[in-house]
């Protein structure tokens, strides 16, 4: 048995990919181990969406060899920086890393490292396929209560700034029936939450099946309790999905809705295909047939081009929304993508800093604002840990809007669901006291 070092960069579905890859790899000759000093592979399942993603991978490698010094390890770079690194590599064959797997190809990772052993020599495959969706591979998830499940693969949204259509390729959807049949191992295997994953979730589409029927599918399972989902887009909300959200018990009231910007001439820019307008009476259809809905969102600062007086529309907006919480970047240019053959970067660094700043704030008081209207109220809430950052006398868990809430422990445990009166509060948690554990 060969031992495997794997660690993740990026989004969910790169947490998902780990899980799959950790399955395939688990059926060959090799284990994991959760320390890179006994591992004779070490993989790097990394993300390009920003450059600061990207520079952390370089300089984790870097790292891994040098506290490697002599001994010998092979290191695999898998995800979306896989087809950045065969170029490097082709540059450079020095590069000290052995072989590079696209998102797509980790059914050939056994493979591949066996070349690398066998011949000595670089191995890589960073083929794009418009069909792989591993439904036929059982992820070796960690155990806990929520499993992530990819139902959707690859974007061909191509928003301007975005590389993942070049990362990860054309859209693709598993059948309904290999969805079903994840979720039902699961549920047996005490998951109580499922979290559906797509980079453009909402327009899942299988031979006339849509993804509100995919939620209604989902929710029929027996032992899952609440089902998530994470990431939609906008422009793919029809009535009859709006309807499952608010309908459906077990169809959590949090809706993750990427704003990006605020202002139509960089919307158009940015080809995210709605304007201010639209998205605000989205927002506004949203939360008058979900009551309670909890929303968060993504937002870029310093998009090409984008003038203060620009900004101050997603300002404009993001206030007029108040949105639950909100994860704000500042723009960076990707090769390949359509904003960096088209638009230069030309908004001063010190500039985007000013602006993701004082949206922060802004938000955070928000933030604080809708938090503290909660105090008072009872959530429930599904326990995911006996533990929490800060202290070993706290548990915590989410409330069905996704945010995080702590309470003292007590005579229940991880994947227990209780309800928590809800006391206190901060711009990111909740904080309580449990006053019943609930039978579910
Ligand atoms: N620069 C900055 N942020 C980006 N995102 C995607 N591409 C870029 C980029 N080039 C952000 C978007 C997306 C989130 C996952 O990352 O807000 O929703
Ligand atoms: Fe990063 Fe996007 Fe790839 Fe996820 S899909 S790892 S966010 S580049």
């Amino acid at each position: 048995m060969k031992k495997v070092y794997i660690e993740t960069f990026g989004c969910q579905m790169n947490e998902y990919d780990t899980e799959l890859v950790r399955a395939i790899l688990t059926k060959e000759k090799y284990e994991f181990t959760s320390s890179p000093e006994d591992a004779e592979i070490i993989l790097l399942n990394t993300c390009s969406v920003r450059e600061n993603a990207n520079r952390k991978v370089y300089g984790r490698i870097h790292k891994i060899r040098s506290e490697k010094g002599k001994e010998r390890v092979l290191i695999g770079v898998l995800g979306c920086m896989a087809t950045n690194f065969r170029q490097d590599l082709l540059k450079d064959p020095n590069l000290p890393i052995d072989f590079v797997v696209g998102p797509d190809s980790y059914k050939r990772l056994p493979n591949l490292i066996r070349e690398v052993e066998e011949e000595g020599k670089k191995a890589f495959d960073v083929t794009l396929s418009e069909f792989e969706t591993y439904s036929d591979v059982y992820p070796l998830r960690e155990g806990g209560v929520n499993a992530w499940i990819a139902v959707m693969r690859g974007c061909d949204n191509f928003c301007t700034f975005c590389v993942v259509p070049y990362t990860r390729g054309r859209e693709r959807s598993r059948s309904p029936e290999s969805v079903l049949e994840e979720i039902r191992r699961l549920a047996q295997e005490g998951f109580r939450q499922v979290t559906l994953l797509g980079q453009n979730v909402n327009s899942y589409r299988y031979e006339g099946k849509d993804f509100a029927d995919l939620l209604e599918m989902v929710s029929k399972v027996d032992g899952i309790e609440r089902i998530r989902f994470t990431s939609p887009h906008p422009k793919d909300f029809p009535e009859r999905l709006i309807e499952v959200i608010a309908e459906n018990p077990k169809v959590c009231k949090h809706i993750h809705l990427p704003l990006q910007a605020g202002n139509d001439r960089i919307l158009d820019l940015m080809n995210r295909t709605y304007t201010q307008k639209e998205f605000l009476e989205l927002v506004e259809k949203l939360r008058d047939r979900i009551p309670g809905l909890v929303l968060t969102t993504d937002i870029i600062v310093g998009f090409p081009t984008e003038t203060d007086e620009e900004f101050e529309d997603t300002v404009k907006v993001v206030r007029e929304v108040e949105f639950d919480s909100a994860f704000i970047f500042k723009y960076s240019e990707r090769p390949k993508t359509i904003a960096a053959r088209k638009y230069p970067d030309d908004v001063p660094e010190e500039v985007k800093t000013e602006r993701i700043v004082r949206l922060n704030e802004i938000q955070k008081e928000i933030s604080l604002k809708k938090n503290r209207a909660h105090i008072g109220e009872v959530h429930e809430v599904l326990i995911e840990e006996e533990r929490t950052k800060k202290s070993d006398q706290d548990y915590q868990g989410r409330n069905d809007g996704n945010k995080i809430v702590i309470f003292p422990k007590g005579n229940y445990g991880r994947g227990q669901f209780v309800e928590v009166k809800i006391e206190d509060a901060t711009a990111n948690v909740l904080k309580g006291r449990v006053i019943k554990v609930l039978e579910k």
